[in-house]
């Protein structure tokens, strides 16, 4: 943190809230709240001449409540820059009736009651999300104890209480006597690996973090008894069995299953944990000085707000979703943003610095290559036909396309350096002013005809989506998984980019079932494009059933990438229900959709009379 202050490049903002990001690749502005801190931070030496004075005492969050602090206080001490701030919630006031004691014991004359936030804004061409995590709060989780027990302490108290710098100057002891423990017991998966007791996920770091903290004890007090309760031991990194084995050769002992209840002895305040051995099959009691819940992590509260700023996407566990999960770990959807630590998912120190360092090095290479090079595929904009009517503004995930104003006579744009090119927009457009480069609407109308220029009863017409779904049947190709002969892929960006007249111009064609598949909601490559997707599915089959076709001629289905499994399955589930479809059926269904296009035809022709 010290390297990061005093590089010349680097402008380090502290105690400071982004406000908010807009812009694309290689312009974005950020508005940022610099926090007040009432202490100018340039001309306060940290003498601690103004703690000296100051009469309150509240619990230091730092040191996780076990010691306290004062009003005015260095958040932690390495701070970087090492100077103080008023905790205003907790001042008796600047009044000097009240207080103010602080202010007159300050030699430079760096503090300053009236002093507010400040907001500024930058412009940067990049930006990297490193939200950090949120440790689990073991609160919910009753059977344990947690609220009631002081000898029950989490992973990080432990830490706390641990550290030379910490509140017992490394001294391990006991909450409720202060006693050094002559036993400890730890529990693994405090809030991990279960959705019903916390999250689902596994939290990466807790198993490293106790066989180091067993190591730990072993060492700084020989005799200590020590015993994990654990589901499994995942210790996959480097060296990391080898701490493994040590912990269990110094005395450590692994027992597998996890505790059901902890009750206390009301007289040594001793924890009786009760637990199911599941290697002996046996209900075990053990008792210990104390436990540690080895808790687990989540992403921090503010994820919410720079999701919604930056255009990213999540994880169903509420972590950023990344561009590719093996191929573009540190990308994300949005074009100049990147992603490094607990951000994108659970991971150890190690894992935090090498994503940090590709991240800085991805951010290093577009900022000096200084252009930037676009995908193609993007969309144009006719201006002889838009109607500036903002819907297509409103699909775009990436906001790569300006607001039109009709008053004004202001066309929308689009911004290519941030189009990303799903082609949502031009789906959305009734008024086809919307083009997409590579994968236009007279492409996609020539598929389709294509495909069911010979034998259409025979076939089945499948829009799948570049990343996912027709990857899914690449990979049911390439692992030799058969299935039937009657599908046929025309691939599209993303599954928003297909226009339901797309459909109806097969069902017309004659095609006996169409399908619409795409990624799975949280796997869609284009932020969220993919709920287009299903809202138009949706409507379409509202009209079918309304014109009297069958809606389930139209089928929808989420395929991933690595499902060539189900790819093959749901094809063969397809050519049962192709086999289904009469040849009457398909001839009443072209001759409705035919009079219903002419009607709309008609009805279109109408309004422009009366409006001319
Ligand atoms: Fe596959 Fe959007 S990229 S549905």
């Amino acid at each position: 943190m010290m390297d990061v202050s005093r590089h010349p490049n680097i402008e380090l903002i502290t105690y400071a809230q982004v406000e908010n990001i807009a812009g694309f690749i290689g312009n974005f502005t950020a508005t940022i709240r610099k926090k007040t801190k009432y202490v100018d931070e340039k001309e306060c030496t940290a003498c601690g001449d103004c703690v000296k004075v100051c009469p309150v005492l509240v619990p230091d969050e730092f040191q996780q409540g076990f010691s306290s602090r004062r009003a005015i206080y260095i958040p932690f001490p390495q701070a970087v820059p090492s100077s103080y701030l008023i905790d205003m919630d907790n001042c008796l006031g600047t009044n000097p009736i009240a207080c103010g004691k602080c202010k007159p014991a300050c030699e430079k004359k760096c503090i300053d009651y009236d002093s507010r936030d400040e907001i500024i804004t930058i412009d940067v061409g990049a930006v990297v999300v490193a939200t950090g995590l949120k440790p689990y709060d073991p609160r919910p989780l009753d059977e344990y104890g947690y609220t009631r027990y002081e000898n029950v302490i989490t992973s990080i108290e432990f830490e706390r209480l641990n550290a030379a710098g910490g509140p017992t100057q490394g001294h391990f002891i006991r909450p409720s006597d202060r006693k050094e423990p002559g036993s400890v017991g730890f529990i693994q998966c405090v809030g991990s690996r279960s959705k019903v007791r916390g999250h689902g996920y596994c939290s990466n770091i807790c198993c490293m973090n106790t066989i180091k903290d067993s190591l730990l004890l072993q060492e700084h007090y020989p005799g200590i008894e020590t015993s994990v309760f654990y589901l499994d031991i995942r210790a996959f990194g480097k060296g990391f069995e080898e701490l493994y084995r040590k912990s269990r050769e110094q005395g450590t002992k692994y027992i597998r299953g996890l505790p059901g209840e902890i009750r206390e002895h009301h007289e040594t305040n001793n924890l009786v944990l009760t637990v199911e051995n599941t290697t002996t099959g046996k209900i075990e009691l053990h008792e210990f000085d104390m436990i540690v819940l080895s808790v687990g992590v989540e992403p921090d509260k503010d994820s919410d707000k720079i999701k919604s700023m930056l255009s990213l996407s999540r994880t169903p566990d509420g972590f950023f979703l990344e561009s590719h999960p093996r191929l573009k770990p540190v990308e994300v959807p949005t074009r100049g943003v990147f992603m490094a630590g607990f951000a994108e998912g659970p991971k150890d120190i190690k894992d935090s610095v090498c994503q940090a360092g590709a991240a800085a090095s991805k951010v290093s290479n577009l900022l000096g290559a200084g252009k930037v090079r676009i995908e193609a595929v993007t969309s144009s904009i006719d201006e002889d036909l838009c109607t500036m009517c903002g819907r297509c503004v409103r699909v775009c995930p990436y906001n790569a396309i300006t607001k039109s104003n009709k008053k004004a006579n202001i066309l929308p744009g689009i911004i290519e350096a941030a189009c990303a090119g799903c082609g949502a927009c031009g789906v959305e457009c009734d008024y086809g002013a919307i083009t997409m480069r590579h994968f236009t609407d007279a492409q996609y109308y020539s598929q389709v005809e294509a495909v069911l220029a010979d034998k259409p009863g025979e076939k089945i017409v499948v829009f799948a989506c570049n990343w996912c779904s027709y990857a899914g049947g690449d990979l049911a190709g390439t692992s030799r998984m058969s299935y039937p002969s009657s599908p046929h892929l025309i691939r599209t960006m993303c599954s928003a980019r297909v226009n339901m007249d797309f459909v109806k111009h097969a069902l017309k064609l004659g095609a006996p079932i169409v399908v619409v598949s795409g990624c799975h909601f949280s796997d869609c490559h284009y932020i969220d494009a993919v709920k287009n997707t299903q809202k138009r599915v949706e409507k379409l089959w509202d009209e079918l059933e309304d014109l009297g076709i069958r809606p389930e001629r139209v089928q929808l289905e989420w395929i991933s990438a690595a499902e060539g499994a189900k790819f093959a399955r749901v094809m063969k589930e397809l050519e049962l229900l192709r086999k289904q479809v009469t040849p009457k059926e398909i001839e009443e269904t072209k001759r409705i959709l035919i009079e219903a296009e002419k009607k709309k035809r008609g009805k279109k022709a109408a309004k422009k009379t009366v409006s001319t």
